[in-house]
C-alpha cells in the first residue's frame, strides 16, 4: 500500500548541496549534504537530504522534472541585499574622470554625481525605467540571483519618487526575482532645495513618506547619513518617521566619513547598516548589540578605487553578521555580479570563501528581515535554488568573473538556463 507523493520539481546527486540550515553541523559551517537532493512543491522545499535517502514514493508530477547535478554545487538563491535598481541614464564619463584623477566628490561638485542621475531618472518615462529595471533584473537572475531590496532615491521629489516605486512594482509583477523595495528619498538634497533643507525634510516627512505608506509601495525606509548629505540628526528624524508609518530603518552609514551612523543604526533597530568603511569602535559594538547586520558593499570601493576598507574581520569577530551586496548604481557600482562581489569580500575584506556564501544567503536574507523564508535550503521554505557547474563551494569566489550558475529555480519553477548548460 505505497502511497504517492506528488513532487514538482527534484534536483539530485549533487557533490555539494550547501543547506546554509543551522540544524546540519558540519566543518564547512555551510551545512553540506555529500551526494544532496532536495524535492520541491507547491513552491516550496518538502524535503532537502542524501540521494540515497530519497523517499521511494516521490513520484514526478508530469509537468515536472528531475535534475541530475552530479559533480556540481546546488545551494539557496542568492540575495543581493543593496540594489539602487531603477535609475535613468548612466556615467561612463564620470568612469573616465576619476581614471584621470578626479574624485567621487570632486566629480559630484561639479554637477555630476548623484543629482545628473536624478536628471536623467525624472526625464525618463515609467516604460523607460520599466525596461531598464527588467534588463538589470535579467542579468541579476543570470549570476544566480533570486532577490533583491531595491532603493529609490533617483527621484527626489514626490512625483519621480513615486514613478521609480511604482516602477519597481510592476517589475515585482512581471519578474521572478523578488523585490524588497526601499525608499531612499533621503539620498541627497536636490538642486530645487539646496539652499532649503529644512524644507525637503519636510517634504520627506510630511508629505513623501506618508504617502509611500499610503500606497504601500516600500517597506524599508533609507538615509544616506553622511556630512555631505544628511547629517546625524536629520537622518534619525526622517528614520523615526519611517517608523512612525510602518517603513522599516536601514542606513548608510560612515561610507565616507566617520560620522556615527552605525550607532545611529542601532538606536533606531535599523535591519542594516551599509558600506560602513569608516565605523567606529563603538559603531561594531552597538551593531553586534543591536544586531544590525552589516551590508558590505566592495564594489563600490573597487570602483571609487577606495583603499578605505570596512573593517570586516573585526565585526564578525564582535558578532555582527555581515552581507555582501553589489550596491548596483551608475556612479559607485555599476555591475549585477554579486558572485564577482563575493571574491572581492574575500580579497578586500578578507572574508573566508565560506564567509561570502553566508555573506549572499543567510546574513542578506537577515538584513531583509527574511530570513525565516529564504537564504537556506530547510523544509518549507521558498524553493530559491542555484546550479552551479563548479565541483566545490570553494570555486565560486575563486574562479572569478565567470559564469558558473547552470540553472536557477524560483519558487520551485526553473526560470533561468545558461545557454551552455546540458540540463
Ligand atoms: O550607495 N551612497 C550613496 N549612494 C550610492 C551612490 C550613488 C551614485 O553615485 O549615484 C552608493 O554608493
Ligand atoms: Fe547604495
Amino acid at each position: 500500500m505505497s502511497q504517492l507523493a506528488q513532487v514538482d520539481l527534484i534536483i539530485k546527486n549533487a557533490k555539494e548541496l550547501l543547506t546554509l540550515s543551522p540544524s546540519i553541523k558540519d566543518e564547512s559551517g555551510l551545512g553540506i549534504i555529500p551526494g544532496g537532493a532536495i524535492a520541491i512543491k507547491e513552491g516550496k522545499i518538502l524535503w532537502v537530504g542524501k540521494t540515497a535517502d530519497l523517499p521511494k514514493q516521490f513520484a514526478i508530477d508530469s509537468h515536472g522534472q528531475e535534475i541530475d547535478a552530479t559533480g556540481k554545487v546546488v545551494m539557496p538563491g542568492l540575495i543581493d541585499a543593496h540594489t539602487h535598481l531603477v535609475f535613468g541614464g548612466s556615467r561612463e564619463n564620470e568612469f573616465e574622470q576619476r581614471i584621470q584623477g578626479f574624485s567621487y566628490l570632486e566629480i559630484a561638485g561639479k554637477g555630476g554625481g548623484i543629482l545628473s542621475t536624478v536628471e536623467a531618472t525624472r526625464r525618463a518615462s515609467f516604460e523607460e525605467l520599466r525596461s531598464l529595471g527588467r534588463r538589470r533584473l535579467d542579468r541579476l537572475l543570470s549570476k544566480g540571483v533570486t532577490t533583491i531590496e531595491a532603493k529609490s532615491g533617483y527621484g527626489l521629489s514626490l512625483e519621480a519618487e513615486l514613478k521609480i516605486l511604482q516602477v519597481m512594482r510592476a517589475l515585482q509583477e512581471e519578474h521572478p526575482v523578488d523585490i524588497a523595495p526601499t525608499f531612499l528619498g533621503a539620498h541627497t538634497f536636490p538642486k530645487e532645495f539646496k539652499d532649503e533643507r529644512r524644507r525637503y525634510i519636510d517634504l520627506l516627512i510630511k508629505e513623501m513618506i506618508p504617502k509611500v505608506a499610503e500606497e504601500r509601495l516600500a517597506e524599508f525606509c533609507d538615509v544616506f547619513c553622511e556630512e555631505k548629505a544628511f547629517n546625524l540628526e536629520e537622518s534619525r528624524e526622517i528614520l523615526e518617521a519611517g517608523k512612525r508609518y510602518g517603513l522599516k530603518p536601514k542606513i548608510h552609514a560612515d561610507q565616507l566619513s566617520p560620522g556615527g551612523g552605525a550607532e545611529l543604526a542601532a538606536e533606531v533597530g535599523a535591519y542594516s547598516a551599509d558600506h560602513l568603511e569608516y565605523v567606529s569602535q563603538r559603531g561594531i559594538e552597538r551593531m553586534a548589540e543591536k544586531e544590525v547586520t552589516a551590508v558590505l558593499l566592495p564594489g563600490a570601493s573597487f570602483f571609487l578605487s577606495m583603499k578605505k576598507y570596512p573593517p570586516a574581520r573585526e565585526m564578525i569577530e564582535k558578532g555582527v553578521a555581515v552581507a555582501l551586496s553589489t550596491d548596483l548604481n551608475p556612479g559607485s557600482s555599476m555591475t549585477e555580479s554579486l558572485p564577482l562581489m563575493m571574491t572581492m569580500g574575500c580579497l578586500f575584506f578578507k572574508l573566508t570563501p565560506k564567509e561570502a556564501i553566508q555573506a549572499v544567503t543567510v546574513h542578506a536574507a537577515r538584513s531583509m528581515g527574511r530570513e525565516k523564508e529564504i537564504g537556506s535550503l530547510d523544509v518549507r521554505m521558498k524553493a530559491d535554488v542555484v546550479l552551479l557547474d563548479i565541483p566545490n563551494y570553494r570555486y565560486l569566489p575563486y574562479h572569478f568573473g565567470i559564469d558558473h550558475v547552470e540553472l536557477v529555480v524560483k519558487k520551485g519553477r526553473v526560470v533561468y538556463r545558461n545557454k551552455y548548460s546540458h540540463q
